[in-house]
């Protein structure tokens, strides 16, 4: 168990990273997890939908930063229980030599990071156990792996919705990019407010899951203020930047997202 405090993994209340997992037809979840996330897709059935969205998204999006773009460091917070197609896969397919910082602040996450640390010999990549409403820490310690002052690619998929205030989530956001250099990248991804979603919320806190809060898209593209919004803009995830294996684009995907580059 990687020296995680047992006490630390909770496995009598859903968490994200599991329940996420779970729609993702992984393994690592518990029955707690499980029951929670075949309720919520009883009242939001498109809830694997958006995740599975949300990852074909994280590919696009690191493919065309580490393809046509070059570059060559990421920091991923939020990441989530490995999965194909995890942010150092893509880009160091593309550059063997990129170097990818993970956050996450759930323990089941630390005890799988190991998948995420299968660097190419050229690259890095570094796992840490942080949380996204501590930016500054978090910062100090992903500068062990990235170099701040040249253009890294922030990845925020599926994890401000997890700072339920917008204030403090505006701020940390607005954090972690003053951090960036020119050039740099912000791609965020979010839980959008329907019928199904509020349903799926509301029954997701009377389980005891960690509180989480619907952003609408005008509400969503606050968090690029101050950045270039790359076309399309904010969108249901399928429609950013479609290409030939992109699933779901005739559906309205309740999650949304978009990318920016900081000037
Ligand atoms: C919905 S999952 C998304 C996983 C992955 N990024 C994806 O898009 O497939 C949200 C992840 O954010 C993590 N998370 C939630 N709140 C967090 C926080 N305050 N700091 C760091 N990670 C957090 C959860 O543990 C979970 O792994």
């Amino acid at each position: 168990m990687a020296g995680i405090p047992r006490q630390r993994l909770d496995t009598s209340t859903p968490h994200p990273a599991r329940v996420w997992d779970y729609w993702l037809g992984g393994t690592d979840n518990f029955a707690s997890d499980r029951e929670v996330a075949a309720q919520i897709v009883e009242v939001m059935p498109d809830l694997p939908i958006n995740a599975r969205s949300e990852r074909q998204f994280i590919g696009r999006v690191v493919g065309m930063l580490a393809g046509e773009i070059g570059v060559d460091q990421f920091l991923d917070v939020g990441t989530g229980i490995p999965n194909a197609g995890n942010t150092h896969v893509v880009a160091q397919k593309i550059n063997p030599a990129a170097r990818i910082v993970y956050v996450d602040n759930d323990p089941i996450v630390l005890i799988h990071a190991r998948a995420l640390l299968e660097s190419t010999s050229e690259g890095a990549t570094d796992y840490l156990d942080a949380d996204l409403r501590h930016p500054d820490p978090l910062l100090q310690a992903a500068s062990e792996t990235l170099d701040f002052s040249r253009p890294v690619g922030l990845m925020l998929m599926g994890v401000i919705e997890f700072v339920t205030d917008d204030t403090l989530a505006l701020d940390t956001v607005h954090t972690l990019i003053d951090a960036l250099s020119p050039g740099s990248y912000v791609a965020i991804a979010s839980s959008m407010p329907s019928v199904g979603m509020q349903r799926a919320v509301d029954l997701w806190h009377a389980r005891g899951g960690a509180p989480l809060v619907l952003r609408s898209p005008e509400n969503l593209t606050r968090f690029f203020d101050g950045l270039d919004l790359l076309e399309p803009g904010v969108v249901s995830l399928p429609q950013w930047r479609p290409d030939p294996l992109t699933d779901y684009r005739d559906m309205e995907v309740y999650q949304y997202g978009g990318v920016a580059r900081k000037g």
